[in-house]
Protein backbone atom coordinates (compact mmCIF):
# COMPACT_ATOMS: atom_id res chain seq x y z
CA UNK A 1 0.00 0.00 0.00
CA UNK A 2 1.19 3.39 -1.01
CA UNK A 3 0.19 6.53 1.45
CA UNK A 4 1.36 9.33 0.11
CA UNK A 5 0.24 13.40 -0.68
CA UNK A 6 -1.29 14.38 -3.92
CA UNK A 7 -1.10 17.81 -4.26
CA UNK A 8 -2.28 18.59 -0.83
CA UNK A 9 -4.52 15.55 -0.70
CA UNK A 10 -3.78 12.18 0.89
CA UNK A 11 -4.18 9.12 -1.43
CA UNK A 12 -3.73 5.52 -0.74
CA UNK A 13 -3.22 3.42 -3.58
CA UNK A 14 -2.31 -0.08 -4.54
CA UNK A 15 0.46 -0.95 -7.12
CA UNK A 16 2.19 -4.10 -8.37
CA UNK A 17 6.31 -3.27 -7.61
CA UNK A 18 6.96 -2.44 -11.00
CA UNK A 19 4.26 0.18 -11.35
CA UNK A 20 5.69 4.02 -12.14
CA UNK A 21 4.49 7.45 -10.37
CA UNK A 22 3.54 7.83 -14.58
CA UNK A 23 1.33 4.92 -14.38
CA UNK A 24 -0.09 5.09 -11.18
CA UNK A 25 -0.71 9.12 -11.90
CA UNK A 26 -2.53 8.47 -15.77
CA UNK A 27 -4.00 4.89 -15.24
CA UNK A 28 -4.81 4.68 -11.97
CA UNK A 29 -5.66 8.35 -10.66
CA UNK A 30 -6.88 9.65 -14.22
CA UNK A 31 -4.42 12.45 -13.93
CA UNK A 32 -3.23 12.71 -17.02
CA UNK A 33 -2.23 16.30 -16.96
CA UNK A 34 2.14 14.60 -17.11
CA UNK A 35 2.68 13.12 -20.18
CA UNK A 36 4.90 10.06 -21.59
CA UNK A 37 7.23 10.90 -24.02
CA UNK A 38 10.43 8.68 -24.25
CA UNK A 39 9.53 6.38 -20.93
CA UNK A 40 13.33 6.46 -20.08
CA UNK A 41 14.00 9.34 -18.37
CA UNK A 42 15.15 11.28 -21.49
CA UNK A 43 12.76 13.51 -22.27
CA UNK A 44 11.63 15.50 -19.43
CA UNK A 45 7.84 15.51 -20.87
CA UNK A 46 6.59 13.13 -17.49
CA UNK A 47 8.61 15.59 -14.58
CA UNK A 48 6.98 15.73 -11.57
CA UNK A 49 7.75 17.26 -8.24
CA UNK A 50 8.52 15.08 -5.06
CA UNK A 51 8.50 16.35 -1.67
CA UNK A 52 10.55 14.89 1.30
CA UNK A 53 10.65 16.42 4.82
CA UNK A 54 14.18 17.75 6.08
CA UNK A 55 15.63 16.96 9.34
CA UNK A 56 13.97 20.46 10.70
CA UNK A 57 10.39 18.82 9.15
CA UNK A 58 10.34 21.23 6.25
CA UNK A 59 9.69 19.97 3.06
CA UNK A 60 11.61 20.40 0.06
CA UNK A 61 11.28 19.22 -3.90
CA UNK A 62 13.35 17.88 -6.02
CA UNK A 63 12.22 17.18 -9.80
CA UNK A 64 11.50 13.61 -10.59
CA UNK A 65 10.89 11.59 -14.41
CA UNK A 66 7.85 9.86 -13.07
CA UNK A 67 8.15 7.10 -15.39
CA UNK A 68 11.13 5.74 -14.25
CA UNK A 69 10.08 6.60 -10.91
CA UNK A 70 8.70 3.66 -8.91
CA UNK A 71 5.33 4.06 -7.10
CA UNK A 72 6.28 2.38 -3.96
CA UNK A 73 8.85 5.19 -3.47
CA UNK A 74 5.97 7.95 -3.06
CA UNK A 75 5.17 5.88 0.07
CA UNK A 76 5.13 8.94 2.50
CA UNK A 77 6.02 11.93 0.30
CA UNK A 78 4.44 14.51 -1.41
CA UNK A 79 3.72 14.32 -4.95
CA UNK A 80 3.12 17.88 -6.76
CA UNK A 81 1.71 17.38 -10.38
CA UNK A 82 1.15 20.18 -12.89
CA UNK A 83 -2.45 20.14 -12.18
CA UNK A 84 -1.79 21.47 -8.58
CA UNK A 85 -0.44 24.52 -9.66
CA UNK A 86 -2.76 26.90 -10.50
CA UNK A 87 -5.07 28.46 -7.49
CA UNK A 88 -8.00 29.01 -9.21
CA UNK A 89 -7.64 31.44 -12.05
CA UNK A 90 -4.17 32.27 -10.64
CA UNK A 91 -1.46 30.65 -12.33
CA UNK A 92 1.61 29.88 -10.57
CA UNK A 93 4.50 31.88 -11.60
CA UNK A 94 6.08 29.24 -13.85
CA UNK A 95 3.03 28.60 -15.41
CA UNK A 96 2.29 32.69 -16.11
CA UNK A 97 6.13 33.34 -16.82
CA UNK A 98 5.26 30.29 -19.80
CA UNK A 99 2.68 32.71 -21.19
CA UNK A 100 3.85 35.41 -20.95
CA UNK A 101 7.37 34.74 -22.93
CA UNK A 102 5.45 32.40 -25.40
CA UNK A 103 7.26 29.54 -24.03
CA UNK A 104 5.20 26.42 -25.73
CA UNK A 105 4.08 25.58 -28.93
CA UNK A 106 2.36 22.06 -29.30
CA UNK A 107 2.39 21.76 -25.58
CA UNK A 108 3.61 18.71 -24.94
CA UNK A 109 6.49 18.99 -23.31
CA UNK A 110 5.02 21.84 -21.26
CA UNK A 111 3.82 20.27 -18.07
CA UNK A 112 7.25 18.61 -17.94
CA UNK A 113 8.82 22.14 -17.99
CA UNK A 114 6.94 23.89 -15.94
CA UNK A 115 7.21 21.40 -13.15
CA UNK A 116 10.77 21.50 -13.77
CA UNK A 117 10.05 25.59 -13.45
CA UNK A 118 8.11 24.97 -10.21
CA UNK A 119 11.36 23.08 -8.27
CA UNK A 120 13.36 25.75 -9.39
CA UNK A 121 11.30 28.62 -8.13
CA UNK A 122 10.75 26.59 -4.91
CA UNK A 123 14.60 26.64 -4.74
CA UNK A 124 14.86 30.16 -5.19
CA UNK A 125 11.96 31.24 -3.19
CA UNK A 126 11.25 29.30 -0.64
CA UNK A 127 14.63 28.08 0.53
CA UNK A 128 14.13 26.52 4.49
CA UNK A 129 15.94 28.71 6.93
CA UNK A 130 18.80 28.26 7.25
CA UNK A 131 19.70 27.32 4.13
CA UNK A 132 20.25 30.44 1.67
CA UNK A 133 19.54 30.07 -2.06
CA UNK A 134 22.11 29.91 -5.05
CA UNK A 135 21.92 32.55 -7.19
CA UNK A 136 20.54 31.67 -10.23
CA UNK A 137 23.50 31.71 -12.71
CA UNK A 138 22.89 30.47 -16.82
CA UNK A 139 24.27 27.24 -15.20
CA UNK A 140 21.82 26.86 -12.52
CA UNK A 141 19.35 27.16 -15.12
CA UNK A 142 20.74 25.14 -17.55
CA UNK A 143 21.24 22.61 -14.53
CA UNK A 144 17.78 23.01 -14.04
CA UNK A 145 16.17 22.36 -17.83
CA UNK A 146 19.07 20.29 -19.30
CA UNK A 147 16.76 17.05 -18.83
CA UNK A 148 13.58 18.95 -20.61
CA UNK A 149 13.06 18.66 -24.20
CA UNK A 150 11.39 20.98 -26.58
CA UNK A 151 11.20 19.83 -29.98
CA UNK A 152 9.06 23.03 -31.46
CA UNK A 153 9.68 25.99 -29.42
CA UNK A 154 13.29 26.60 -29.20
CA UNK A 155 14.36 27.40 -25.65
CA UNK A 156 14.94 31.35 -26.00
CA UNK A 157 11.56 31.57 -24.86
CA UNK A 158 11.45 28.73 -22.46
CA UNK A 159 14.79 30.42 -20.65
CA UNK A 160 13.09 33.60 -20.57
CA UNK A 161 9.99 32.49 -18.48
CA UNK A 162 12.69 31.06 -16.08
CA UNK A 163 14.29 34.11 -16.29
CA UNK A 164 11.25 36.83 -15.45
CA UNK A 165 9.21 33.98 -12.95
CA UNK A 166 10.30 35.69 -9.97
CA UNK A 167 8.70 38.82 -11.29
CA UNK A 168 5.04 36.75 -11.09
CA UNK A 169 2.97 37.35 -8.33
CA UNK A 170 2.45 33.77 -6.37
CA UNK A 171 -0.52 32.45 -4.07
CA UNK A 172 1.52 30.04 -3.11
CA UNK A 173 -0.93 27.24 -2.07
CA UNK A 174 -0.08 26.27 2.27
CA UNK A 175 -0.19 22.72 1.16
CA UNK A 176 2.83 22.46 -0.13
CA UNK A 177 4.08 22.99 3.50
CA UNK A 178 2.79 19.95 4.12
CA UNK A 179 4.45 16.49 4.71
CA UNK A 180 3.15 13.52 3.98
CA UNK A 181 2.45 11.55 7.42
CA UNK A 182 5.43 9.45 7.93
CA UNK A 183 5.05 6.01 6.41
CA UNK A 184 3.49 3.85 9.41
CA UNK A 185 5.76 0.65 9.54
CA UNK A 186 8.87 0.51 6.98
CA UNK A 187 7.26 -2.15 4.65
CA UNK A 188 9.89 -4.87 5.08
CA UNK A 189 8.27 -7.86 3.37
CA UNK A 190 6.00 -6.83 0.68
CA UNK A 191 6.83 -7.13 -2.77
CA UNK A 192 8.18 -3.89 -2.68
CA UNK A 193 9.88 -3.84 0.48
CA UNK A 194 11.07 -0.89 2.04
CA UNK A 195 14.00 -1.67 4.99
CA UNK A 196 14.58 0.97 6.99
CA UNK A 197 17.79 -0.73 8.28
CA UNK A 198 21.20 -2.52 7.14
CA UNK A 199 19.94 -5.31 9.52
CA UNK A 200 16.54 -5.49 7.64
CA UNK A 201 18.03 -5.29 4.14
CA UNK A 202 20.56 -8.17 5.35
CA UNK A 203 17.64 -10.46 6.69
CA UNK A 204 15.46 -9.28 3.29
CA UNK A 205 18.00 -10.35 0.88
CA UNK A 206 18.47 -13.85 2.98
CA UNK A 207 14.95 -14.39 3.04
CA UNK A 208 14.26 -13.54 -0.66
CA UNK A 209 17.34 -14.20 -2.73
CA UNK A 210 16.01 -13.78 -6.00
CA UNK A 211 14.83 -9.99 -4.86
CA UNK A 212 16.11 -7.15 -7.55
CA UNK A 213 17.56 -4.22 -5.56
CA UNK A 214 16.44 -0.99 -6.32
CA UNK A 215 17.83 2.63 -5.39
CA UNK A 216 17.22 5.55 -7.87
CA UNK A 217 15.33 2.99 -10.43
CA UNK A 218 17.06 5.36 -13.29
CA UNK A 219 19.24 2.12 -14.68
CA UNK A 220 17.08 -0.79 -13.49
CA UNK A 221 13.66 0.95 -14.33
CA UNK A 222 14.59 0.69 -17.91
CA UNK A 223 14.22 -3.13 -17.86
CA UNK A 224 10.45 -2.71 -17.51
CA UNK A 225 10.06 0.08 -19.64
CA UNK A 226 12.29 -0.88 -22.54
CA UNK A 227 12.08 -4.36 -22.24
CA UNK A 228 8.96 -4.71 -20.50
CA UNK A 229 10.10 -7.09 -17.90
CA UNK A 230 8.05 -7.76 -15.01
CA UNK A 231 9.74 -7.42 -11.16
CA UNK A 232 8.65 -10.65 -9.18
CA UNK A 233 10.19 -8.67 -6.20
CA UNK A 234 12.06 -5.62 -5.09
CA UNK A 235 13.90 -4.04 -2.06
CA UNK A 236 14.32 -0.47 -2.12
CA UNK A 237 17.80 0.32 -0.49
CA UNK A 238 16.83 4.45 -0.22
CA UNK A 239 15.55 3.83 3.18
CA UNK A 240 18.45 2.18 4.48
CA UNK A 241 19.61 5.02 7.36
CA UNK A 242 23.03 3.45 6.57
CA UNK A 243 23.06 3.73 2.95
CA UNK A 244 22.46 7.17 2.96
CA UNK A 245 25.06 8.67 5.14
CA UNK A 246 28.22 10.55 4.35
CA UNK A 247 30.86 9.47 7.37
CA UNK A 248 34.24 11.64 7.25
CA UNK A 249 36.34 8.53 8.42
CA UNK A 250 40.20 7.28 8.68
CA UNK A 251 40.89 3.94 6.75
CA UNK A 252 43.25 1.27 8.30
CA UNK A 253 45.86 1.94 6.01
CA UNK A 254 45.79 5.45 7.56
CA UNK A 255 43.91 7.03 4.30
CA UNK A 256 41.43 9.94 5.24
CA UNK A 257 38.29 10.87 3.64
CA UNK A 258 34.54 9.85 3.01
CA UNK A 259 32.33 7.05 3.31
CA UNK A 260 29.76 7.80 1.17
CA UNK A 261 26.58 6.11 1.66
CA UNK A 262 25.60 3.78 -1.59
CA UNK A 263 22.08 5.22 -1.66
CA UNK A 264 23.35 8.71 -1.22
CA UNK A 265 21.92 10.65 -4.88
CA UNK A 266 24.26 12.71 -6.70
CA UNK A 267 22.45 15.72 -5.84
CA UNK A 268 23.44 15.12 -2.56
CA UNK A 269 26.85 14.35 -2.96
CA UNK A 270 27.21 17.19 -5.10
CA UNK A 271 28.29 20.04 -2.09
CA UNK A 272 31.24 17.74 -1.08
CA UNK A 273 32.52 17.15 -4.39
CA UNK A 274 32.21 20.80 -4.96
CA UNK A 275 34.22 21.22 -2.25
CA UNK A 276 37.20 18.88 -2.90
CA UNK A 277 36.98 17.21 -5.89
CA UNK A 278 36.09 19.45 -8.73
CA UNK A 279 36.97 17.89 -11.62
CA UNK A 280 34.34 15.19 -10.26
CA UNK A 281 31.61 17.59 -9.41
CA UNK A 282 32.47 19.27 -12.86
CA UNK A 283 31.58 15.50 -14.40
CA UNK A 284 28.48 15.60 -12.06
CA UNK A 285 26.67 18.26 -13.95
CA UNK A 286 26.96 16.43 -17.07
CA UNK A 287 25.74 13.09 -15.47
CA UNK A 288 22.03 12.86 -16.70
CA UNK A 289 19.99 15.61 -15.79
CA UNK A 290 18.96 16.81 -12.86
CA UNK A 291 16.44 14.47 -13.05
CA UNK A 292 18.63 11.72 -12.55
CA UNK A 293 20.93 13.26 -10.45
CA UNK A 294 18.09 14.00 -7.87
CA UNK A 295 17.37 9.81 -7.81
CA UNK A 296 20.43 7.86 -9.46
CA UNK A 297 22.93 7.30 -6.33
CA UNK A 298 26.56 6.45 -6.70
CA UNK A 299 26.03 2.52 -5.17
CA UNK A 300 23.75 2.30 -8.40
CA UNK A 301 26.00 3.24 -10.96
CA UNK A 302 29.05 1.63 -8.95
CA UNK A 303 26.84 -1.79 -9.13
CA UNK A 304 25.63 -1.40 -12.25
CA UNK A 305 28.94 -1.93 -13.27
CA UNK A 306 28.33 -0.45 -17.06
CA UNK A 307 31.39 -0.08 -19.43
CA UNK A 308 29.93 3.25 -20.02
CA UNK A 309 29.15 4.68 -16.65
CA UNK A 310 30.87 7.41 -15.60
CA UNK A 311 31.51 7.37 -11.70
CA UNK A 312 33.72 4.19 -12.06
CA UNK A 313 36.42 5.42 -13.86
CA UNK A 314 36.88 8.37 -11.84
CA UNK A 315 36.30 6.31 -8.20
CA UNK A 316 39.52 3.81 -9.92
CA UNK A 317 41.46 7.52 -10.50
CA UNK A 318 40.70 8.25 -6.82
CA UNK A 319 42.11 4.49 -5.59
CA UNK A 320 38.67 4.41 -3.72
CA UNK A 321 37.47 0.99 -2.16
CA UNK A 322 33.92 -0.35 -1.46
CA UNK A 323 32.54 -1.28 1.52
CA UNK A 324 30.29 -4.77 0.86
CA UNK A 325 27.77 -6.19 3.18
CA UNK A 326 26.22 -9.62 3.36
CA UNK A 327 24.82 -12.62 5.07
CA UNK A 328 28.39 -13.15 5.51
CA UNK A 329 29.05 -10.24 7.17
CA UNK A 330 31.07 -7.00 5.82
CA UNK A 331 34.15 -6.59 3.72
CA UNK A 332 36.36 -4.03 2.13
CA UNK A 333 37.55 -4.50 -1.33
CA UNK A 334 39.27 -2.01 -3.61
CA UNK A 335 37.41 -1.07 -6.01
CA UNK A 336 40.46 -2.14 -8.56
CA UNK A 337 38.95 -5.88 -8.27
CA UNK A 338 35.58 -5.53 -8.01
CA UNK A 339 35.05 -5.08 -12.10
CA UNK A 340 34.94 -8.94 -13.32
CA UNK A 341 33.76 -9.03 -16.70
CA UNK A 342 31.15 -7.29 -18.75
CA UNK A 343 28.41 -6.30 -15.76
CA UNK A 344 29.51 -8.99 -13.61
CA UNK A 345 30.94 -8.04 -10.54
CA UNK A 346 32.56 -9.40 -7.20
CA UNK A 347 29.50 -8.59 -5.35
CA UNK A 348 28.63 -12.16 -3.57
CA UNK A 349 24.95 -14.10 -3.10
CA UNK A 350 22.98 -11.54 -0.75
CA UNK A 351 25.64 -8.85 -0.89
CA UNK A 352 25.13 -4.93 -1.29
CA UNK A 353 26.78 -2.31 -1.23
CA UNK A 354 26.90 -0.62 1.87
CA UNK A 355 29.56 2.93 1.10
CA UNK A 356 32.05 3.91 -1.13
CA UNK A 357 35.32 5.47 -0.16
CA UNK A 358 36.30 8.54 -1.62
CA UNK A 359 39.93 9.37 -0.52
CA UNK A 360 40.75 12.98 0.81
CA UNK A 361 42.69 14.43 -1.89
CA UNK A 362 46.37 14.51 -0.54
CA UNK A 363 48.53 17.35 -1.03
CA UNK A 364 50.58 17.14 -4.33
CA UNK A 365 47.99 14.46 -5.96
CA UNK A 366 45.57 16.37 -8.73
CA UNK A 367 43.01 14.47 -11.07
CA UNK A 368 41.35 15.40 -14.34
CA UNK A 369 38.39 14.04 -15.69
CA UNK A 370 37.14 14.43 -19.11
CA UNK A 371 34.26 12.83 -20.77
CA UNK A 372 33.53 12.53 -24.49
CA UNK A 373 29.88 12.60 -25.67
CA UNK A 374 27.76 13.37 -28.70
CA UNK A 375 25.72 15.97 -26.78
CA UNK A 376 27.20 18.01 -23.56
CA UNK A 377 24.13 17.69 -21.49
CA UNK A 378 22.61 14.64 -21.05
CA UNK A 379 24.24 12.27 -22.64
CA UNK A 380 25.80 8.81 -21.66
CA UNK A 381 29.78 8.71 -22.81
CA UNK A 382 31.44 7.29 -25.39
CA UNK A 383 34.63 7.98 -23.89
CA UNK A 384 35.60 9.08 -20.36
CA UNK A 385 39.12 9.32 -18.89
CA UNK A 386 39.93 9.79 -15.23
CA UNK A 387 43.66 10.53 -14.63
CA UNK A 388 45.02 10.90 -11.21
CA UNK A 389 48.77 11.87 -10.47
CA UNK A 390 51.67 13.09 -8.23
CA UNK A 391 54.43 15.33 -10.12
CA UNK A 392 57.40 15.11 -7.78
CA UNK A 393 60.57 17.03 -8.54
CA UNK A 394 59.47 16.60 -12.51
CA UNK A 395 58.54 12.98 -12.19
CA UNK A 396 54.95 11.49 -12.52
CA UNK A 397 54.34 9.64 -9.46
CA UNK A 398 51.32 7.08 -8.50
CA UNK A 399 50.33 7.46 -11.76
CA UNK A 400 46.35 6.12 -12.10
CA UNK A 401 44.85 6.17 -15.56
CA UNK A 402 41.34 5.01 -15.80
CA UNK A 403 38.98 4.43 -18.79
CA UNK A 404 35.36 4.00 -19.49
CA UNK A 405 33.63 3.16 -22.80
CA UNK A 406 37.30 1.07 -24.13
CA UNK A 407 36.65 -2.27 -22.56
CA UNK A 408 33.98 -4.40 -21.10
CA UNK A 409 34.62 -2.85 -17.81
CA UNK A 410 35.70 0.50 -16.63
CA UNK A 411 39.24 -0.29 -16.31
CA UNK A 412 42.32 1.11 -15.63
CA UNK A 413 45.17 1.16 -18.31
CA UNK A 414 48.00 -1.07 -16.81
CA UNK A 415 50.28 -0.34 -19.76
CA UNK A 416 49.95 3.33 -20.27
CA UNK A 417 50.68 3.54 -16.51
CA UNK A 418 53.50 1.95 -16.66
CA UNK A 419 54.94 4.14 -19.65
CA UNK A 420 54.57 7.08 -17.10
CA UNK A 421 55.55 5.92 -14.05
CA UNK A 422 58.79 7.32 -12.88
CA UNK A 423 59.53 9.25 -15.99
CA UNK A 424 59.52 13.17 -16.66
CA UNK A 425 56.21 14.18 -18.79
CA UNK A 426 57.61 14.38 -22.09
CA UNK A 427 56.97 14.02 -25.45
CA UNK A 428 58.58 10.54 -25.70
CA UNK A 429 56.93 9.10 -22.25
CA UNK A 430 53.28 10.46 -23.65
CA UNK A 431 53.90 9.38 -26.61
CA UNK A 432 54.81 5.61 -25.41
CA UNK A 433 51.81 5.61 -23.31
CA UNK A 434 49.29 6.49 -26.32
CA UNK A 435 51.27 3.53 -27.98
CA UNK A 436 50.77 1.17 -25.09
CA UNK A 437 46.87 2.31 -24.56
CA UNK A 438 46.51 -0.24 -27.73
CA UNK A 439 48.32 -2.90 -24.98
CA UNK A 440 45.49 -1.98 -22.65
CA UNK A 441 42.52 -1.83 -25.07
CA UNK A 442 40.54 -3.30 -27.78
CA UNK A 443 37.50 -1.28 -27.84
CA UNK A 444 34.36 -2.38 -29.52
CA UNK A 445 32.23 -0.60 -32.45
CA UNK A 446 28.75 0.71 -31.25
CA UNK A 447 26.21 3.66 -31.94
CA UNK A 448 28.60 5.89 -29.58
CA UNK A 449 31.71 5.53 -31.16
CA UNK A 450 33.58 3.43 -33.75
CA UNK A 451 36.65 1.21 -31.63
CA UNK A 452 39.05 3.37 -34.29
CA UNK A 453 37.60 6.59 -32.67
CA UNK A 454 37.52 5.06 -29.13
CA UNK A 455 41.19 4.15 -29.58
CA UNK A 456 42.05 7.52 -31.40
CA UNK A 457 40.32 9.71 -28.84
CA UNK A 458 41.27 7.77 -25.65
CA UNK A 459 45.06 8.48 -26.85
CA UNK A 460 43.98 12.17 -27.01
CA UNK A 461 43.31 12.72 -24.16
CA UNK A 462 46.28 11.57 -22.64
CA UNK A 463 47.86 14.26 -25.16
CA UNK A 464 45.48 16.52 -23.50
CA UNK A 465 46.54 15.47 -20.29
CA UNK A 466 50.42 16.41 -21.20
CA UNK A 467 49.13 19.83 -22.42
CA UNK A 468 47.66 20.50 -19.13
CA UNK A 469 50.62 19.40 -17.54
CA UNK A 470 53.01 21.23 -19.55
CA UNK A 471 50.30 24.21 -18.77
CA UNK A 472 50.16 24.08 -14.70
CA UNK A 473 53.83 23.71 -14.50
CA UNK A 474 55.34 25.98 -16.84
CA UNK A 475 57.36 23.64 -18.51
CA UNK A 476 58.59 24.45 -22.13
CA UNK A 477 56.59 23.74 -24.87
CA UNK A 478 58.42 21.60 -27.53
CA UNK A 479 57.00 22.44 -30.42
CA UNK A 480 54.57 25.64 -32.17
CA UNK A 481 51.95 23.76 -31.71
CA UNK A 482 51.87 23.05 -28.18
CA UNK A 483 52.24 26.53 -27.46
CA UNK A 484 49.51 27.35 -29.69
CA UNK A 485 47.15 24.05 -28.33
CA UNK A 486 48.27 25.46 -24.24
CA UNK A 487 47.20 28.62 -25.05
CA UNK A 488 43.08 27.82 -26.00
CA UNK A 489 41.57 25.28 -24.62
CA UNK A 490 42.80 23.71 -21.77
CA UNK A 491 40.77 25.44 -19.09
CA UNK A 492 39.73 21.70 -17.27
C1 LIG B 1 18.14 9.68 -18.95
C2 LIG B 1 19.27 9.00 -18.28
C3 LIG B 1 20.52 9.57 -18.35
C4 LIG B 1 21.60 8.94 -17.72
N1 LIG B 1 22.82 9.53 -17.82
C5 LIG B 1 23.89 8.92 -17.25
C6 LIG B 1 25.18 9.49 -17.37
O1 LIG B 1 25.36 10.56 -17.97
N2 LIG B 1 26.20 8.82 -16.81
C7 LIG B 1 26.03 7.65 -16.13
O2 LIG B 1 27.01 7.09 -15.62
N3 LIG B 1 24.82 7.10 -15.98
C8 LIG B 1 23.75 7.69 -16.53
N4 LIG B 1 22.52 7.13 -16.42
C9 LIG B 1 22.38 5.85 -15.70
C10 LIG B 1 21.99 5.97 -14.22
O3 LIG B 1 21.38 7.19 -13.95
C11 LIG B 1 23.18 5.80 -13.28
O4 LIG B 1 23.85 4.59 -13.53
C12 LIG B 1 22.75 5.84 -11.81
O5 LIG B 1 23.88 6.07 -11.00
C13 LIG B 1 22.09 4.55 -11.35
O6 LIG B 1 21.79 4.69 -9.97
P1 LIG B 1 20.36 4.28 -9.41
O7 LIG B 1 20.37 4.59 -7.97
O8 LIG B 1 19.29 4.88 -10.20
O9 LIG B 1 20.43 2.69 -9.63
P2 LIG B 1 19.24 1.64 -9.88
O10 LIG B 1 18.71 1.83 -11.25
O11 LIG B 1 18.28 1.68 -8.76
O12 LIG B 1 20.09 0.30 -9.79
C14 LIG B 1 21.09 -0.01 -10.75
C15 LIG B 1 21.65 -1.40 -10.44
O13 LIG B 1 22.38 -1.37 -9.22
C16 LIG B 1 21.84 -2.31 -8.28
N5 LIG B 1 21.99 -1.67 -6.97
C17 LIG B 1 21.50 -0.47 -6.59
N6 LIG B 1 21.93 -0.17 -5.34
C18 LIG B 1 22.71 -1.20 -4.93
C19 LIG B 1 23.44 -1.48 -3.74
N7 LIG B 1 23.47 -0.63 -2.70
N8 LIG B 1 24.14 -2.65 -3.67
C20 LIG B 1 24.13 -3.52 -4.70
N9 LIG B 1 23.45 -3.32 -5.85
C21 LIG B 1 22.74 -2.17 -5.96
C22 LIG B 1 20.41 -2.57 -8.73
O14 LIG B 1 19.98 -3.84 -8.33
C23 LIG B 1 20.56 -2.46 -10.25
O15 LIG B 1 21.03 -3.68 -10.77
C24 LIG B 1 21.41 7.72 -17.01
C25 LIG B 1 20.14 7.17 -16.92
C26 LIG B 1 19.07 7.79 -17.56
C27 LIG B 1 17.72 7.18 -17.46
S1 LIG C 1 8.56 10.19 -20.55
FE1 LIG C 1 10.45 10.99 -21.26
S2 LIG C 1 11.48 11.34 -19.39
FE2 LIG C 1 9.71 10.31 -18.77
S1 LIG D 1 6.09 22.96 -27.32
FE1 LIG D 1 6.08 21.26 -28.65
S2 LIG D 1 7.63 20.00 -27.84
FE2 LIG D 1 7.82 21.79 -26.73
Amino acid sequence: MIDFLLNGQPRRCEASPETSVLELLRETLGQTGTKEGCASGDCGACTVAIGEAGPDGSVRYHSANACITPAHQLHGRHLVTVEGLAQGDTLHPAQAAMVECHGSQCGFCTPGIVMSLFTLHEQQHHTPAPLTPAPLTPQRLEAALGGNLCRCTGYRPIRDAALTMGEHPEQRPLWLDAAAPPPAAPETDARFAQPATLAELVELRRRHPDARLVAGATDLWLETTQRLERFERLIDVTRVAELNAIEETTLDDGRPGWWIGAAVTYSRLEPLLEEHFEPFAHLLHRLGSAQIRNRGTLGGNVANASPIGDTPPVLLALGSRLWLTGPEGERELPLDDFFLDYKKTALGEGESIRAIFLPRPEAGRTLKVWKLSKRREDDISAVLGAFSWKLEDGILREVRLAFGGMAATPKRAAAAEAALEGQAPSTAAFQAARLALTRDFQPMSDVRGSAHYRQLSAANLLERLRLVLLRDHQMQPSSHTDREVMLHAYAH
